[in-house]
């Protein structure tokens, strides 16, 4: 059976733990993730939903040559702006990840699928897949924590990587980081680094 990619979830939070609710530091966010340079961006539906309006409308220069591949999870088929994405200049193409109950997509629609599971991505088929046909040995997880606490449950997660913000987001916050993860995962502390403006970066073994 092919390995699986390392699988790394990195993540902008507040200090009581959540990825929204409050504004993060963008730029050293994405300066950081540039610490694994991963062969694949895995991403749930919802993060990029998030973002689907600003797609839209934004032309992206195309294809970064060299740039990782995105993976989106999309059980449920309702992602559309696959174009939009490809052209972002981030990535250098996108996959689909449906599964056999994805509703049927539009005909002609110009983005690479991958179908695993039933009545929901088999997250564990779907990294393998990608591991042996794209030859993926890193994956760094974007999510704003449905995504990784699947990953979590599912034991497929190798490291987490937490920014903390030094704010509350209190009841604003409606996503938190773990998602629906088991709790008292015991996690190993790999490195603790405090960064300007109060930011402090964590980062775990499993
Ligand atoms: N602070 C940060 O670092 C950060 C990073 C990214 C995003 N965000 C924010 O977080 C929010 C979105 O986060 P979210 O937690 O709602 O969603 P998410 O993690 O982006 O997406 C959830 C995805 O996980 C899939 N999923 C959940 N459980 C699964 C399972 N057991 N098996 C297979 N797939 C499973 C869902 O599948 P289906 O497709 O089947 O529903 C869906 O595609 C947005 O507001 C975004 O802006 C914050």
């Amino acid at each position: 059976m092919a390995q699986r990619p390392y699988v790394v979830v990195h993540v902008g939070m507040s200090v009581d733990g959540a990825t929204t609710g409050f504004q993060p530091d963008v730029a050293r966010f994405y300066q950081l993730a540039q610490t694994w340079t991963e062969d694949l961006t895995l991403a749930g539906a919802d993060t990029i939903l998030a973002q689907e309006e600003a797609l839209a409308q934004a032309e992206g220069p195309g294809p970064a040559e060299g740039g990782p591949l995105l993976a989106v999870v999309d059980g449920r088929g309702r992602v559309t702006q696959w174009e939009a994405l490809r052209d972002a200049g981030h990535w250098s193409d996108v996959v689909a990840l449906h599964c056999a109950s994805t509703p049927e997509r539009p005909p002609g629609r110009q983005v690479r699928e991958l179908v695993t599971g039933a009545d929901r991505v088999d997250l564990a088929e779907a990294l393998r897949a990608l591991g042996r046909d794209d030859g993926v040995r890193v994956v760094r997880v974007d999510s704003g924590g449905g995504l990784t606490g699947a990953l979590m449950t599912a034991g497929l997660v190798d490291e987490i990587s937490l920014l903390v913000h030094p704010c509350l987001a209190g009841e604003r916050a409606t996503r938190f980081w773990y998602g629906s993860a088991p709790a008292a995962a015991p996690l190993i502390l790999a490195t603790a680094q405090s960064l300007p403006d109060g930011l402090v970066w964590l980062r775990y073994h499993r």
